[in-house]
């Protein structure tokens, strides 16, 4: 399916660009120091290379393409300030998906990211047709948490050794946004 661009009141959510090659770098090597686990922290500029940018591309339009995971960067003006993931689990009669997000740490605390996974809400419900769009979070990763309740996504509850991460397979509290 194709991934068209939506304008909030702040934001765009588009695919990335070739032309977006500076914008990234700045996102993903300019960042603060990580500021807590769950936050990437800036990588290395050698990391960073148009070679490393035009893989990501080529397998963001090959996921979408095969309906497999739908890809966003979220843009302040002409500055990417984050990243947005909507992957399809299932389709048939549950059209459920995992919703995943992130912002570059510099651009925390404006809201920004509500104002994102809000239209990232948008997104999956009204143009990838999705019913159940689920956020699926570390138990102690209160910002996240703050987020998706800010948002009024419902909690279902905890699914146990659920994700594997870090070496190991960990718990995750599980909240909803469900197409009305
Ligand atoms: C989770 C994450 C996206 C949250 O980002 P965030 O900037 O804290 O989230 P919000 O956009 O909701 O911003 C909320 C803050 O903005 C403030 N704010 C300022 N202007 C605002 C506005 N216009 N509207 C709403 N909130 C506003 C709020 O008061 C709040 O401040 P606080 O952090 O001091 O409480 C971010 O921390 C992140 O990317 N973390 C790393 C990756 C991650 O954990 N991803 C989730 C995996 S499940």
């Amino acid at each position: 399916m194709r991934r068209k661009t939506h304008q909030t009141a702040r934001l765009t959510l588009r695919p990335l660009r070739r032309c977006d090659y500076s914008t990234w770098v700045k996102a993903y090597a300019g960042g603060l120091e990580q500021q807590n686990e769950w936050d990437q922290g800036p990588l290395k500029k050698n990391k960073c290379t148009l070679k490393v940018f035009t893989k990501f591309l080529l397998r963001h339009r090959r996921l979408a393409r095969e309906d497999r995971c739908y890809i966003y960067g979220v843009f302040l003006k002409s500055t990417l300030v984050g990243m947005i993931d909507i992957s399809v689990y299932e389709r048939g009669s549950l059209q459920f998906a995992n919703l995943g997000y992130r912002l570059f740490n510099r651009y925390w605390g404006q809201g920004l990211a509500r104002e994102a996974v809000r239209a990232a809400i948008t997104i999956g419900h009204r143009d990838l047709k999705l019913q159940r769009l689920e956020a699926s979070i570390d138990l102690p990763n209160k910002r996240s948490i703050k987020l998706v309740k800010s948002l009024g996504l419902e909690r279902e509850g905890i699914k146990r050794a659920y994700w594997f991460q870090n070496g190991g397979w960990d718990d995750q509290l599980i909240y909803v946004a469900r197409k009305s």
